[in-house]
């Protein structure tokens, strides 16, 4: 190791792990004003899994954790740092993230959870990229998790149609490399000002609990989706490019984008403005709809799974969500 030799946050193994119930845009129809052909051109989604009554966030992140450690290698008692990204905690506390220790059985780990809502992922990938290349830590867990049915509002045809349940998780492990290797960087931003885009506003802090709360709706997502869908496109796009001006890279350089996957439509548009074709784009949102801070970790592992994402390729990671939210990271795999 000479003097340049550097702390590298490599994928060591990823999981995911979706509930078994499928709910087809069919099924939707049967109880709201919609048509699957609506859904599938405005949205590209055509199903979405929902979680059974005995599954939560923490259980799904439990089986996404378990198959990335394996898939790594490693043993529970060697990750040191767990971080679950989600918006749909268990409860209120304590952390969900703790729920997924005691399952997965990691009892030297460190474990919280994150809330960045659908950019939760990359949130959480770049706490782990300053663990890790701060040499501070050796294995950390960034596990996304979501069971968004559980505040959607089943008869809101603007918003149920969108979301799903599903979890994802990524084991990333520290090595020392002189090489561009592993998460190259991420970035990550905010703005409050757009705020009310996408909210649950049923608060515990501001009302406490209340019945009132509960009558009107208030813990069901609200979106204003036509404000989203500009702030995403533009969000993202800027985001992407900001990862590779950082790194020195140009679009051409990108092997794969694994983008947040929300709209079909939006993609379409953050790729075409980057000038990425969209052979070099991967969905799966047609599956799985937006599973939220789950949707990339999930992506990310089917492209593998599918021989898209090989030793030596630069993926691109992009993502919007509420806050408003946004972030892009690049991996060198
Ligand atoms: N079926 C049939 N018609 C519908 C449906 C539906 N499911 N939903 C809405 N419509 C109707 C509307 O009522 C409206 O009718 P009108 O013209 O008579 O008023 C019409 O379709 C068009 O509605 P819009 O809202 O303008 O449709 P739009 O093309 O914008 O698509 C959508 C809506 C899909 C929600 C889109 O705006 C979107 O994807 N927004 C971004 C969502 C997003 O990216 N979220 C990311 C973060 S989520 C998070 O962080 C939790």
């Amino acid at each position: 190791m000479n003097k340049h030799t550097q702390f590298k946050a490599e994928v060591a193994g990823m999981g995911i792990y979706v509930p078994a119930e499928v709910r087809t845009n069919a099924d939707l129809e049967k109880t709201l004003d919609t048509s699957d052909e609506w859904i599938r051109t405005r949205t590209g989604i055509c199903e979405r899994h929902i979680a059974g009554k005995d599954e939560s966030s923490s259980t799904l992140g439990i089986q996404a954790g378990k198959m990335a450690l394996e898939s790594a290698n490693i043993s529970p008692e060697e990750v040191d740092i767990i971080i679950v990204c989600t918006s749909t905690p268990d409860i209120l506390f304590p952390a969900t993230a703790c729920f997924v220790q005691k399952g997965i059985g990691a009892v030297n780990a460190a474990a919280y959870d994150i809330s960045a809502v659908c950019s939760g992922f990359v949130f959480g990938l770049s706490i782990a990229e300053q663990y890790i290349k701060s040499g501070r830590y050796r294995h950390v867990l960034v596990i996304g998790s979501e069971t968004n049915s559980r505040i959607v509002d089943w008869s809101d045809r603007s918003t149920c149609i969108l979301f799903g349940d599903g979890a994802g998780a990524m084991l990333l492990k520290s090595v020392e490399s002189d090489e561009p290797k592993g998460l190259l960087s991420s970035h990550i931003h905010s703005d409050g000002e757009k705020s009310d885009f996408i909210i649950v506003p049923g608060g515990i802090g501001k009302t406490g609990v209340s019945h009132t709360a509960i009558d009107e709706g208030e813990y069901f997502i609200k979106m204003a989706g036509s404000a989203t869908f500009k702030a995403a496109v533009k969000r993202m796009t800027e985001v992407s490019q900001e990862a590779l001006d950082f790194n020195g890279l140009s679009t051409e350089d990108v092997t794969l984008v694994v983008p947040h996957q929300a709209n079909r439509r939006i993609i379409d548009a953050v790729t075409d403005k980057l000038g990425i074709p969209s052979e070099k784009v991967f969905m799966n949102i047609e599956k799985y709809g937006n599973t939220s801070a789950a949707s990339i970790p999930i992506a990310i592992h089917e492209a593998r799974e599918a021989g898209l994402i090989v030793p030596g390729s630069l993926t691109l990671l992009a993502v919007v969500g509420a806050g408003l939210t946004w972030g892009a990271a690049l991996i060198k795999w």
